[in-house]
């Protein structure tokens, strides 16, 4: 049986994949960096070849004999490095697997974007089409990464397939933790006025995407926008999660740009330092910028179909949270 490739799979959303993968009888295999603990992928009969998509020679023995690869890695949460590396994992790594996966004639290469890359949304909800317009360098560095892939589609009829995730959210994941972690204490500071959408996916029916974009014939090339069937504005989202706490919140509304002006400056007095800013605009970003997306292409032409509401998401997510005691 060919094997399939998942990288990223030490990480949240590359992990839930790859243990799917395996619980459906796949022969799967996937990339980890030397030294990350794969006991858990170990124990579900899951390959692992070490190696890094910085370095191209790692790569070969990742793609030997395999079928699909589902490229999920990507520097993402790294705090405190230099920006470089963001173009040297999400563009010069993606590079590296692409040209490996040629080599190993690979029938078909899904390939991990965001809808970062079309940073704020004009006119909500955006499909594909809406520009890119990314506002940070983590997601330049995405759409450089896009980019590459949708020209090596062009230039050599290379079989890949580019899905964009929404907010991914679910048990394994901790981004959105600390939002719970306000939450549960009962109260939120929110900054502007809140009504700006926010579009989170379920990490199992994102998985339940990404699949169907490595098996669905015949849309090599394509783009599709993957997100949860519903999309809500801050302040109900943030009822939501107290709801799956069952927390009453109190949220107080604070003014927004003397906080994002505090954050640019931040960052303008680190940067030469090279140090983390305290306080920086993406952060802020996160509440003033309409993230609201159409996945009717993704619907039509996958026949994806999400389930899991956000509700109930946002309960089983709180009770992962509790118990990993990760709320304490
Ligand atoms: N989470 C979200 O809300 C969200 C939204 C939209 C798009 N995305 C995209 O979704 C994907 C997965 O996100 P996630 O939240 O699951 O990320 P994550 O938990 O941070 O996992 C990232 C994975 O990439 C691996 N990686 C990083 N640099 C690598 C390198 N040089 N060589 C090999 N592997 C490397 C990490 O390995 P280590 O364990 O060794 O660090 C880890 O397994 C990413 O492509 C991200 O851009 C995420």
């Amino acid at each position: 049986m060919k094997k399939i490739l998942v990288t990223g799979a030490t990480g949240f959303t590359g992990g839930h994949l790859a243990q799917r993968l395996a619980k459906e009888g796949a022969n799967v295999r996937t990339l980890a960096r030397p030294g990350e603990d794969c006991a858990a992928l170990e124990a579900a009969g899951i390959e692992i070849v070490r190696g890094d998509l910085t370095d191209r020679d790692s790569l070969f023995p990742a793609v030997q004999n395999v079928e699909i690869v589902y490229h999920i890695a990507a520097a993402f949460r790294e705090e405190g490095v230099p920006q470089q590396l963001f173009w040297d994992v999400n563009v010069e790594g993606t590079r590296n697997l692409m040209n490996v996966s040629i080599s190993a004639g690979i029938k078909r290469f899904v390939h991990c974007s965001t809808v970062g890359v079309q940073g704020e949304i004009k006119n909500p909800p955006a499909t594909e089409e809406a520009p890119y317009q990314p506002g940070d360098y983590y997601q330049e560095s995405k759409v450089d990464g896009e980019k590459l892939v949708l020209q090596y589609i062009h230039d050599k009829k290379f079989p890949a397939v580019i899905f964009r995730p929404v907010g991914i959210y679910g048990p394994g994941d901790t981004r959105f933790l600390k939002i719970f972690r306000f939450i549960h204490k009962g109260s939120f500071r929110m900054f502007g006025s809140g009504k700006v959408l926010y579009h989170l996916t379920y990490v199992e029916d994102l998985v339940d995407g990404i699949i169907l974009a490595g098996t669905v014939p015949d849309i090599e090339g394509e783009i599709f926008t993957l997100g949860g069937a519903q999309y809500v504005p801050l302040n109900e989202l943030v009822q939501l999660i107290g709801h799956a706490l069952n927390k009453t919140v109190s949220t107080k509304h604070i003014p927004v740009w003397p906080v994002w002006l505090a954050g640019a400056i931040c960052e303008a007095l680190c940067r030469p330092f090279r140090i983390n800013p305290p306080l920086y605009r993406r952060r802020v970003d996160f509440f003033i910028k309409d993230r609201a997306f159409d996945i009717s292409k993704a619907q039509s032409r996958l026949g994806y179909a999400p389930k899991v509401d956000l509700q109930t998401g946002l309960k089983r997510t709180a009770e992962w949270y509790h118990e990993e005691h990760l709320l304490d």
